[in-house]
């Protein structure tokens, strides 16, 4: 009615008349005022806390007077006295409107609240969690009119949240009973409903409110590393993450190894299926204990990872993903029980969702980059890379994105390299090379000191200097380059040609020493001349991978550049355009994204929305397979120089300066190996 009192909520402004003595909950449901509730209003969950405001607000038109609601009640004043209740808090089911009134829902009450992500981007996830909790009140058998629990616990579910059709599987109606006799006919349950369908599942059930929480596991399943995040299925929030080796290496490095050993051994799938779901079946145990929350508590699980980890996980045989055409057995995303998987450290009717493939090298690790980066959204064109045994490789704008893989090989992670090793305490990850004096100077993980610093030899002590991991190796080589110990086609000089003694002679090629901790009973590590060749094969695919994609978007530039993957965030943008590993573009447009497929396979375990949203922008992602395109190879051979034999690097040019040195016969062999056979990997 007109004179009714007006209520306004903010942040939202939406407002509206109600009858004096209305609860604020009523008042925002009827507004659609995205306001929580677990207990429906029972007052005991806490959910609903907002802050109103008092005195004039010329904004909005209204004077809020001081008894603008209902006095604190029993049920409030009871919370306050247990649990306590933030200064200018009331709860939203049990204060009444007296009066106009302006109520701000603070983010922690929305359902739909925004978590604001850690990573460098500002892009924010609007929680939207496929499982919720509600309280429910259950009526109470009666022998007159005889009726099952769980058709009860429907009925209540229909009457007091309007949800209908609910189902539950039998470990849910094994707890059943108990549960309302002990809640005393007032229960808990969680509730899942995946992105489009029309009815409910009940995962999980407790008596009286459940306050313990509901979580989710977001994994990145690579083919080395295991890594997840527990995360909050309320707010979001990263309660811990953990990381464990994928226990298949056993049967091979690399992922075609892991296919030939399925093609070799009868029953090789099988086996390699069931120890990765052991893992993960340990590092969910570990997480949970980590954030120190029951494993059971985990209700759901998200999955992204390459063509072959997707079929290991699944059951699938791989073999197709090692042949052309390289056919996925399905490139939909996936829901299904976690029981499907195996996985049953978690709760036993946890749900799993897989985001789709993009295509048979192209898996979804590359689609949850995809949904963190948001190629498709963007206005200027943006190549993403994220470097790891395989490059996963996006480009586009919001016109049109493009993907492809590249077999980059495992150079990149230190594999295959003299000195090199995984990124650990210890291991050399930058260096700089004196272009006067050439010599070198480095620092290595777990130690800020650089190694000419007063006090390095104290400060590495620890760890001492075991080797050089990916980034180190790629900062070396552009080093080399840029300090002309090496030249364009790769050829590090003689001692005599570059002007130091760090240059030494391995058989009929050089190699240049960094480190020399023989003294100590510590390694000598050098760059040899095949380590650069193995870098340059990984970045000539790298770098044949982002131009077949412009060559099929017609473009010869790109307006940034994205490093994603644990080791992208490590790599130094100017060195990775010397080497030549990425096309040429302003070194402040070259950006790390971090754990993009990480953050991607987080941002679909808390937004059902962003599950529909990525299954669409990959149905419209065009896919370009690197294997037969005979433009790669062309790329490829081109890539091998450093940085490149034809592509200009003009921007590059204008801020280093790259010596016009030349060591071989005829300016070296420059072929890098851009001839032989490439094996596909991937990360
Ligand atoms: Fe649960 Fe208000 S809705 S306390």
């Amino acid at each position: 009615m007109a004179d009714d009192p007006l209520v306004i909520f903010t942040p939202s402004g939406k407002r509206g008349r109600f009858p004096t003595g209305t609860p604020i909950l009523t008042a925002a449901r009827q507004l659609g005022v995205d306001l929580d509730s677990v207990c429906g209003g029972r007052g005991i969950c806490s959910k609903c806390q907002v802050a109103p405001s008092y005195g004039d607000f010329s904004k909005h038109g209204v004077t809020v007077r001081d008894d603008a609601l209902s006095d604190w009640n029993a049920v409030e004043e009871r919370y306050d006295r247990v649990r306590g209740l933030k200064k200018g808090r009331r709860l939203g089911c049990q204060a009444t409107v007296q009066g106009d009134v302006v109520i701000d829902v603070p983010a922690e009450s929305q359902v739909h609240r925004q978590v604001v992500r850690k990573a460098a981007s500002d892009r924010a996830i609007v929680m939207d969690a496929a499982t919720r909790l509600v309280l429910v009140e259950v009526a109470e058998p009666d022998m007159h009119e005889p009726s099952g629990d769980f058709e009860r616990l429907q009925d209540a579910l229909k009457e007091q949240w309007q949800i209908e059709g609910v189902t539950a599987g039998l470990p849910v109606l094994r707890k059943l009973q108990p549960a309302l006799r002990k809640g005393k006919w007032q229960v808990t349950v969680a509730l899942h409903r995946a992105q489009g369908a029309a009815t409910s599942q009940v995962l999980d059930i407790w008596p009286g409110l459940h306050e313990g929480g509901l979580y989710g596991l977001a994994i990145d399943l690579g083919s080395t590393t295991i890594a997840a995040h527990l995360c909050d299925l309320d707010d979001g929030r990263v309660l811990a993450s953990a990381g464990i080796m994928n226990p298949q290496i056993r049967f091979g490095e690399d992922l075609m190894s892991r296919v030939s050993y399925a093609m070799m051994n009868p029953g090789g799938d099988v086996e390699m299926t069931r120890a990765v779901r052991e893992a993960i079946n340990t590092l969910a145990v570990e997480i949970a204990g980590e954030a120190g929350i029951e494993p059971a508590l985990i209700m759901e699980t998200v999955f992204v990872c390459n063509p072959v980890m997707h079929h290991l996980l699944l059951g699938i045989d791989p073999v197709e993903l090692g042949q052309a055409p390289f056919a996925l057995a399905t490139s939909s995303a996936l829901d299904m029980p976690a029981s499907d998987l195996d996985l049953d450290a978690i709760n036993p009717q946890a749900q799993v969702y897989i985001l789709p493939c993009i295509a048979g090298h192209v898996g979804a690790d590359a689609a949850a980059v995809a949904l963190s980066e948001e190629p498709d959204r963007s206005e200027d064109l943006v190549l993403i890379v994220d470097v790891g045994t395989n490059a996963e490789i996006l480009l586009g704008s919001k016109e049109k994105v493009l993907a492809c893989s590249s077999p980059t090989g495992p150079a990149f992670e230190g594999a295959q390299i003299s000195s090199g090793q995984r990124a650990a305490p210890g291991a050399i990850e930058r260096v700089e090379i004196d272009p006067t004096t050439k010599e070198p100077r480095f620092r290595i993980i777990g130690c800020d000191l650089w190694s000419d610093d007063p006090g390095f030899a104290e400060a590495s002590a620890a760890t001492g200097v075991t080797g050089i991991c990916g980034s180190g190796i790629i900062e070396a080589v552009a080093e080399m380059r840029l300090a002309g110990i090496m030249d364009a086609t790769g050829l590090i000089g003689s001692p005599g040609q570059v002007g130091t003694p760090r240059c030494e002679a391995t058989d009929r090629t050089h190699a240049y020493l960094i480190h020399d901790g023989s003294a100590g009973g510590g390694p000598r590590i050098t760059v040899t001349q095949g380590d650069i060749r193995a870098i340059q094969l990984a970045k000539s695919a790298l770098y044949a991978g982002a131009r077949l994609l412009m060559d099929e978007l017609g473009v010869d530039h790109v307006d940034r550049v994205t490093l994603a993957g644990a080791f992208g965030a490590h790599i130094s943008p100017k060195h990775a355009m010397v080497l030549g590993m990425i096309p040429d573009a302003p070194l402040d447009k070259v950006t790390s994204a971090g754990n993009a497929a990480g953050h991607g396979a987080r941002i679909a375990l808390c937004s059902r929305a962003a599950r529909t949203r990525i299954e669409d922008a990959v149905r419209k992602i065009h896919k370009v397979e690197t294997a037969v395109e005979p433009k790669f190879q062309e790329h490829f051979v081109n890539a091998s120089a450093v940085p490149n034999a034809v592509d200009p690097f003009d921007i590059l040019n204008s801020v280093v300066t790259l010596p016009k040195v030349h060591y071989g016969a005829a300016g070296g062999d420059g072929s890098a190996g851009g001839g032989r056979r490439r094996q596909r990997q991937r990360s």
